[in-house]
């Protein structure tokens, strides 16, 4: 399978192919991911937080962790682009301390693409991004790591005046440099109506079937995450079941001594040695 680049991407958008990113966060789930010819974006969502190391928020995630497990991921990653996100407050200092760790991510991340939350207020950012080399994927619509201003996870955009704002900041972050979007959890009007009116991919979550693409957080899509499920997630494995009955089957048949087996699962002393040896 041929590496997906921006380009590639766009082609995929142009001809309305969807484009399908999946998250992932250490060496396994990469793997996965990679297994899979249509899989076009592997994203290191900052969803990390919250479904890989147990934070409540992904406002608690650091810089040097997310570059940790960006490093696990690409290992694994073979053709599709590798994306991950800028953690909370990495990129809101100034301009310089935004770009430095943007660096970092691409440095010793080792990712392809940063992606970044936010409206106006990144506009400069990303074109700075974008202007060094660095391609910028945006994310409008809610954002998670400002859940707490949001007053929790509320789908977005569905009075006028708000889905103006974003159709106005989609557009500006396009003009930015921004090369690909997340649209987050709005009315699937409004996620058409973004997409046919920006000219690079929209990828959706919760935001109807007619974006350029679609994102699922990976715990989500196997089914081994057992807190909230939006709306907008469908789960396309039980992995938790699975996962469930194997750990089961392992306690008990140890308990019961029935692993390992003798025979099949236990190594032999040749005889002659053994008398030898007593
Ligand atoms: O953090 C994440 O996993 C994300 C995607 C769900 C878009 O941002
Ligand atoms: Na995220």
């Amino acid at each position: 399978t041929e590496k997906v680049t921006i380009q590639a991407l766009q082609k995929m958008r142009d001809s309305r192919i969807p484009i399908s990113m999946l998250t992932a966060y250490d060496y396994p789930t990469a793997l996965a991911c990679s297994a899979n010819p249509s899989i076009d974006i592997t994203l290191v969502g900052d969803s990390l937080a919250q479904v890989c190391l147990g934070y409540k928020s992904t406002t608690q995630l650091t810089l040097d962790e997310m570059i940790h497990h960006c490093r696990a991921v690409v290992r694994g990653t073979t053709h599709p682009m590798l994306v991950a996100d800028m953690p909370f407050g990495s990129y809101h200092g100034s301009m310089d301390e935004a770009v430095n760790n943007a660096v970092r991510m691409v440095r010793e991340g080792q990712i392809e693409a940063v992606k970044l939350e936010g409206g106006e207020e990144i506009v400069d950012l990303v074109h700075r991004l974008t202007s060094v080399g660095i391609p910028v994927m945006a994310h409008v619509g809610l954002l998670p790591q400002r859940h707490v201003s949001f007053s929790g996870f509320k789908v977005q955009g569905k009075n006028i005046e708000s889905a103006k704002r974003m159709v106005k900041t989609s557009k500006l972050l396009e003009q930015a440099g921004a090369f690909s979007m997340v649209v987050e959890a709005v009315p699937k009007e409004l996620g058409k109506y973004i997409t046919e009116n920006v000219s690079v991919p929209t990828i959706g979550i919760g935001a109807g079937p007619w974006t350029s693409g679609q994102v699922l957080v990976w715990d989500d899509a196997m089914g081994t995450w057992l807190g909230h499920k939006a709306k907008f997630v469908r789960r396309f494995a039980n992995l938790q079941t699975a996962r469930d009955t194997g750990v089961q089957s392992y306690a008990s048949a140890v308990k019961d001594g029935s692993f390992p087996d003798p025979q099949r699962e236990s190594y032999t002393l040749d005889q002659a040695e053994w008398t030898r040896f007593l």
